[in-house]
């Protein structure tokens, strides 16, 4: 017995003295007591019914081993009764036994035909039904075994897919929250926050729902798009941590960080890391062609990049720096529309459509 059998403690019954329930259809009431002794006499259950629409009505609640029906009956006879049981999936495992008369050949094949398992002879002989008997039980037992095994496997599978389910989601928050932190430790040096970064992700996402991009892009822009500045990393603290405006020369330096973050994350082979780099790349480049570092224009920008470019232009706005203070909302969204050349139009207008979104995001989102 192998494990699953073991589990389910299956195992095919002895057929030595193995009992048998066995339906029957037949409106000979004499028929009727001579077969019932003969069963009863062998050590077999068995019940008797007049016609076939009983034995329909019976079937499911005495769920018997074997079904056995003569052929002519009042109302349907014993072929449309066969295929009844074997169009229904509850009985069609359930071997039948059409009792036909000895020289009926026609009635014999058309039996076989509505998928009688097995043709007995009137007058019955009583050796060769028990030998069938014992025969279709052994069937109708392997069947049962095959059913349930059946049934085992189904519910192993399934365990053990919602197990993998399961673990898949503890990596995939494991990847994702290792991704997060490394973030964070570059945004470290940087005035930058865990806020920011969280806003950063919010928005781009909402854009990218609003859009209609499909779900799993949609992910992948919201767990990319915190890494935008990850290149941050490679630019001097004398540079990026100095209080007032950049000269050229430093913001030259500082436009390099979106290079840095894309080589950073080059030949990344999740979605969300691949994602990561195009928007790194791309999240200064400009609809009119005037961003950086390519000078990349309209749809040559990659469409996380041009998400990525209207949440972070807006976040900008609204936060405060050394050399500038927090506009508040209304103010931002007068500026955004200002420098309306920057940003690619759909995700400007999607912007507006969802200006209370972003204000609640902002608002919600700050240090503790
Ligand atoms: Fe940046």
């Amino acid at each position: 017995m192998n494990d699953l059998a073991k589990k389910s403690n299956l195992q095919t019954a002895p057929l030595e003295d193995a009992i048998a329930r066995i339906l029957v259809a037949d409106d000979d009431k004499l028929f009727q007591e001579l077969f019932k002794d003969l069963i009863v006499d062998m050590g077999h259950d068995v019940l008797m019914v007049d016609n076939a629409m009983e034995l329909l009505e019976k079937v499911k609640e005495y769920k018997p081993d074997i079904i056995m029906s003569d052929v002519v009956m009042p109302g349907i006879d014993g072929f449309e009764l066969t295929r009844r049981l074997k169009a229904d999936p509850q009985t069609m495992h359930i071997p039948v036994v059409i009792i036909t008369s000895l020289s009926d050949r026609a009635a014999k094949v058309l039996g076989l035909e509505c998928g009688a398992d097995e043709l007995l002879n009137k007058p019955l002989d009583e050796t060769e039904l028990s030998l069938r008997i014992r025969n279709l039980l052994k069937v109708k037992r392997f069947e049962d075994y095959l059913m349930e095994h059946g049934k085992l496997l189904s519910s192993e599978v399934e365990s053990k897919t919602v197990q993998l389910e399961s673990a898949f989601e503890k990596i995939k928050s494991g990847y994702i929250e290792t991704v997060t932190r490394l973030t964070l430790a570059a945004e470290y040096r940087d005035k930058e926050t865990g806020s920011h970064i969280k806003r950063i992700s919010l928005c781009s996402q909402l854009l990218a729902r609003y859009y209609g991009l499909e779900e799993q892009k949609v992910e992948a822009i919201f767990f990319g798009s915190p890494m935008h500045d990850v290149g941050k990393i490679g630019i001097p603290d004398s540079i990026l941590l100095k209080p007032g405006k950049h000269t050229v020369e430093e913001f030259e330096i500082m436009k390099t960080h979106s290079v840095i973050g894309a080589d950073i994350l080059r030949n990344a082979e999740s979605d969300i890391l691949k994602t990561a780099g195009e928007i790194a790349l791309s999240h200064h480049e400009a609809w009119d062609g005037s961003g950086y570092p390519y000078g990349l224009k309209g749809e040559e920008i990659p469409i996380s990049g041009r998400i990525v470019k209207v949440a972070d232009v807006y976040d900008a706005l609204r936060s405060k720096r050394p050399y500038k203070k927090a506009m508040e909302h209304k103010e931002a969204y007068k500026i955004m529309f200002e420098l309306r050349d920057q940003f690619d139009p759909t995700f400007l207008n999607a912007f507006a459509e969802c200006e209370d979104e972003f204000r609640r995001l902002f608002d919600e989102n700050q240090e503790m």
